[in-house]
């Protein structure tokens, strides 16, 4: 079965995935969609020269019509912050782009399939997309906070000298500012955070000191990067590509991928990222983790700041 990637947007971030899942293996074909279609034709070039490194697969420039029979399609097309600038000051402008790609998939798709929005600010643009194109709140999903995650497990495992690998932890909500890094969840080699920080004796830090110099690094990373090198992309690549093997092979892996809620979490009407088993069908299954009463009542604000935004886009 030849499995078709379409992605949308051929920047840094799109092209940069582009790479990583052509590396995968993952996929028998990736095709590159911009509006500028030089951009898109360089990309998709510049990558099928390196095609004798890796498995079988083509990539290419295409358009609309490329949409017809994709196996997944992949949205990285937008203004992207710059610095000193949040996501959410990509609303508008992105919003409008949202609007025209559903209309594209409307008028292309034969069949709903699963969409991954990593657009930013990426909540709001998933939600707006899942309205647009009144299509199942299971195959509209953005990349949410599997990279938040991504980082809070780097951070903690370069803190604690432990694989990041071997550190299991969630950041929820908001992919932005008002994220939340879910303590609770937090294990390694299967022990709670706080008892196996209390056994080992590589650093004699006030732990609530190292937790929110955790959680500082982690909601920051993206101001860092942007202002060192004007934008990130590597990690977020990898991430979409975490979240593609998921879909594309039906994995069912536990990701905090930003998603539509109605009634979970005691939250409706927006998306954001909680822990969902990711599959073929998109988000197969949303689930309640057991959250600490702070953890909540910082979910709760994360969705405040999103339904303001929603609002703002009169979805
Ligand atoms: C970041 C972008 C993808 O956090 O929002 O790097």
């Amino acid at each position: 079965m030849s499995r078709r990637v379409i992605v949308i947007g051929s920047g840094a971030v799109g092209s940069t995935y582009a790479f990583a899942l052509l590396q995968s293996g993952l996929v028998e074909e990736i095709v590159l969609l911009d509006q500028n279609r030089d951009l898109a034709a360089g990309q998709a070039m510049d990558l099928s020269h390196g095609l004798p490194f890796v498995l079988a697969a083509r990539v290419y420039a295409g358009g609309e019509e490329d949409l017809k029979d994709a196996d997944m399609v992949v949205i990285t097309a937008g203004a992207k912050q710059r610095p000193g600038q949040s996501r959410l000051d990509l609303l508008k402008v992105n919003a409008a782009i949202m609007k025209s790609i559903a209309d594209s998939l409307e008028k292309q798709c034969g069949s709903e399939i699963p969409v991954m929005v990593v657009t930013n600010p990426v909540d709001v643009m998933t939600y707006a997309l899942y309205r647009y194109t009144g299509w199942s709140r299971r195959l509209i999903f953005g990349s949410g906070t599997v990279l938040d995650s991504a980082r809070f497990r780097y951070m903690l495992s370069r803190h604690c000298g432990v694989d990041s690998r071997s550190v299991h932890a969630y950041v929820i909500g908001e992919h932005g500012d008002s994220e939340v890094p879910a303590w609770s969840l937090t294990h390694i080699a299967g022990i709670p955070f706080d008892t196996y920080c209390g056994q080992c004796n590589r650093c004699n830090e006030d732990r609530e000191k190292v937790k929110k110099t955790v959680e500082e690094e982690v909601r920051n990373s993206a101001y860092h990067i942007i202002d060192y090198k004007g934008a990130t992309w590597f990690a977020v690549a990898l991430a979409m590509t975490r979240i593609t093997s998921a879909v594309l092979r039906n994995e069912r892996s536990v990701l905090t991928v930003s998603t539509v809620l109605k009634g979970e979490y005691g939250l409706n009407d927006l998306c954001l990222s909680v822990p969902c088993i990711v599959g073929r069908n998109g988000i197969e299954q949303i689930i309640e983790a057991d959250l600490k009463d702070p953890e909540k009542e910082a979910l709760s604000l994360s969705a405040g700041v999103i339904h303001s935004a929603v609002k703002e886009l009169s979805l």
